[in-house]
């Protein structure tokens, strides 16, 4: 049976993963050891379940969970998991935010209309997906409080939208219960700092009662996907603003890292390609886009272009990485790639990332390419499965 690594602190990888490959097995005398066993065992049977996923509803209020909570807190969307019985439950939120000025007249109708939202410097800050109705209705675009996967310098007030849309999630509590939360890996192509997110996320999370601990997105992967491969190959997301790639070995990250770039690159580039907006081609992309058919129009083919330019920059980056790491483990079996987010949605996206894994040259050899179950709930639901294994 898969063995599922235990240890304390944090799984993001900053502070140098354990890497001494002692996987000891508790011994049974030792009840605290057999408590942690329990919840190993929780968390595998949770790493086969299915997830039923719904949007978090205007005016719904934030829960108070009993038992872990997986938190993927991505550019795009927050998602929150939790396990349910037979199945897995997962909740998303809008990461995204929109102002209108302040008035009493607004105040009461907003209030009267279940909106989420808060006020400040004379004006109201409109969070999740109440603040998507309001921009289209003013045919504009949502801001947000996160810029390729971390905080956004851009915005001074991303810090109190962002904690404001994690608790339109999560209700206080004093029950510490296990908040497993995703983090990117440290981006190989900017010099953004991952820590400061971190810790501003951890601080607010134990400010509501909960006791935080960071995952990496990419290992995440690898906790909701690899369960029968021991938890043992390489998880790739692939969200909006950046993709985080994680190498484990029996659950332990070994490597991981991200490139900043994702769905919204794609977005962006084409549409300057073709001269259309990002928010027309984020449309067409999510709605008929087929990677696997040839490619009809000006926007289907620079579809088609930057899917291709995407994978490409991710696999040599990987390659990179690979070959110049000190860190690279003997791994005698071929790895398994696991692919989860958003970007890998598309009709054909697994046939293009081999076609892309074949032009690399990769010092693992690799078993097979396989798309998660369901990519916009992989970081949530692997970060469950971690909290799962950590709860005391
Ligand atoms: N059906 C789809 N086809 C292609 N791309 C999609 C689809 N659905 C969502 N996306 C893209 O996935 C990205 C968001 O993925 P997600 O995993 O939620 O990201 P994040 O981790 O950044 O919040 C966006 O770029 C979005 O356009
Ligand atoms: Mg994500």
């Amino acid at each position: 049976m898969a063995k599922l690594q235990k240890s304390s602190g944090n799984y993001s990888g900053h502070h140098n993963a354990p890497m001494s490959g002692s996987h000891h097995l508790p011994s049974i005398d030792n009840v605290d050891d057999l408590a942690d066993l329990e919840n190993i065992e929780t968390a595998m049977q949770a790493s086969h379940k299915s997830v039923v996923s719904r949007e978090k509803e205007i005016g719904e209020m934030a829960e108070k969970p009993s038992g872990p909570v997986g938190l993927d807190i991505g550019t795009s969307h927050i998602v929150m998991a939790q396990n349910a019985g037979r199945h897995i439950n997962t909740v998303h939120q809008l990461n995204a935010f929109f102002t209108i000025p302040y008035s009493k007249f607004t105040k009461k109708i907003l209030v009267e209309n279940d909106i989420t939202f808060y006020a400040k410097d004379d004006q109201f800050y409109i969070l999740g997906y109440s603040a998507e109705n309001f921009a289209n209705m003013f045919n504009t675009n949502t801001r947000r409080t996160m810029e390729k996967g971390i905080l956004s310098s851009h915005e001074d007030e991303g810090i109190t939208v962002l904690q404001s849309i994690i608790s339109s999630l999560l209700a206080k509590t004093d029950k510490q219960e296990v908040v497993c939360f995703s983090m990117p890996g440290v981006p190989v192509d900017g010099s953004a700092s991952v820590v400061y997110h971190e810790s501003i996320i951890k601080m607010y999370l134990a400010s509501l009662g909960y006791r935080p601990i960071s995952i990496n997105e990419g290992l995440a992967t690898i906790m909701s996907e690899l369960a029968d491969d021991n938890f043992t190959g390489i998880g790739i997301s692939m969200g909006g603003g950046m993709c985080n790639i994680c190498l484990s070995y029996l659950s332990v990250p070994v490597l991981n890292f991200s490139i900043q770039k994702g769905g919204d690159y794609i977005d962006a580039m084409v549409g300057a390609s073709v001269g259309e907006p990002a928010t027309r081609i984020k449309m067409i992309k999510e709605g008929t886009l087929n990677l696997a058919s040839t490619p009809q129009g000006r926007v289907e083919t620079a579809l088609d272009i930057y899917y291709v330019d995407l994978v490409s920059h991710l696999l040599s980056t990987l390659e990179h990485v690979l070959k110049t790491t000190d860190k690279m483990p003997n791994i005698n079996n071929p790895l398994p790639i696991a692919l989860s987010g958003g970007t890998v949605l598309p009709k054909g996206f697994k046939n293009l990332f081999e076609k892309g894994l074949r032009k690399v040259n990769l010092p693992v050899e690799i078993s097979e390419v396989r798309i998660a179950d369901d990519p916009l709930n992989t970081t949530a639901k692997g970060a469950m499965v971690m909290a799962l294994s950590e709860e005391i």
